[in-house]
């Protein structure tokens, strides 16, 4: 087999497919989601059902779609592959599906997909589909979506080579600025890197102290602080591919205030990242909030212009992960809780 380089026009045109799978299912227009299929397709379902042949596609996708009355799919770190033995692509990608039900009752689920891609009449069409569940449906209230997207806020220092849309950056950028902050002042600003130059800027500067931070990692007795710091390291070595790196900054408030002025800026960009990275979680992408910034500081401010005057709190990377992230492992909270006194 001869893996062809990702993304090239081709690549991009058979991820589109899936793409396009994706946006019928959502109108709700299962005829034209099943024309996408060759007339012999053969669809895999999570429990191994098989339906072979677009017209048995067509009757599961037209059932599927009117057991709903609302669907939504996000598909992310699509990748593609040519297969020179079979003639076809091979296209992986995650989803995540939100329904609601004629019931009234809503579901939120996650696929992987693997897609066989061959040309077919005049465009690319699914030959095999294999769909793979990765979590159980889940059922809940907004309440209980905005805690589960809380709990599994991870780190995330791995990233699919797949740019973010700027409409998604926008949209976690505006949710940070959902923070509450000292007399609502929001001193926050917000610089995106998504530029090679740019990006280069930052990697450029922080790049240098990758192997002082695996050293670091590798002397951890910690086996869990060694992992992460070796996963550190392995973030900063990459940073020029990072697809989004963001720096969080702001002017120090200079109101009277007994915490000073840097203190009550800091509280502010703090809680504004915060958000951000459950904005990311709940859009299914992933960041990781850092400061790595404090390791070229002055080569950052020379290269984007960064004003002496203006606190850089944090520097966050973000773009679609590549893996699931798992939960959150924390203290447990009846050891960090106390009530009435301490
Ligand atoms: C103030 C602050 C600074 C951090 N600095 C870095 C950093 O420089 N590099 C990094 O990769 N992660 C950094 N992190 C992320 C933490 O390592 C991460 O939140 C923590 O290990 C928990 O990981 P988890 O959410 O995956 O459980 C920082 C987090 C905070 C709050």
């Amino acid at each position: 087999m001869s893996v062809v380089p990702e993304h090239t026009e081709e690549a991009v045109e058979v991820e589109d497919l899936v793409l396009s799978y994706a946006d019928a299912m959502d109108l709700g227009d299962a005829e034209r989601a099943a024309g996408l299929f060759t007339p012999d397709a053969v669809l895999v379902g999570p429990e191994g059902v098989e339906l072979v042949g677009a017209a048995a596609i067509a009757a599961h996708l037209g059932g599927e779609a009117a057991r709903s009355r609302a669907c939504a799919h996000h598909v992310s770190n699509l990748s593609s592959t040519w297969d020179r033995g079979t003639g076809s692509w091979r296209v992986v990608g995650y989803c995540m599906r939100w329904r609601e039900d004629v019931d009234g009752s809503q579901t939120r689920s996650y696929w992987r997909t693997e897609d066989d891609v061959v040309r077919a009449d005049a465009g690319w069409r699914i030959r095999r589909r294999v769909v793979t569940e990765r979590g159980a449906d889940r059922t809940g209230t907004v309440a209980e979506q905005v805690l589960e997207v809380m709990a599994t806020s991870r780190a995330v220092r791995r990233f699919a080579d797949r740019p973010v849309p700027a409409d998604l950056v926008r949209q976690v950028v505006e949710a940070a600025t959902w923070a509450p902050s000292p007399q609502n002042r929001q001193p926050w600003e917000f610089v995106v890197l998504t530029e090679p130059e740019s990006v280069g800027v930052a990697a450029r500067a922080i790049g240098p102290r990758a192997a002082e931070l695996r050293e670091y990692g590798a002397r951890s007795e910690h086996p869990e602080r060694r992992k992460m710091f070796l996963e550190v390291a392995s973030l900063v070595e990459g940073l020029g591919s990072v697809p989004v790196l963001i720096l969080v900054c702001g002017h120090p408030l200079t109101h009277a205030s007994p915490a000073g002025p840097e203190a009550m800026l800091l509280s502010a960009l703090y809680g504004a990242s915060q958000n951000l990275l459950l904005a990311a979680r709940a859009l299914d992408l992933g960041a990781v909030f850092t400061t790595l910034h404090v390791h070229g500081e002055e080569a950052i401010r020379a290269g984007l212009g960064i004003p002496d005057d203006v606190v850089i709190a944090g520097t966050i990377a973000l773009g679609w992960p590549d893996a699931v992230p798992g939960r959150v492992r924390r203290r447990p909270v009846q050891d960090v809780l106390h009530w009435q006194s301490w």
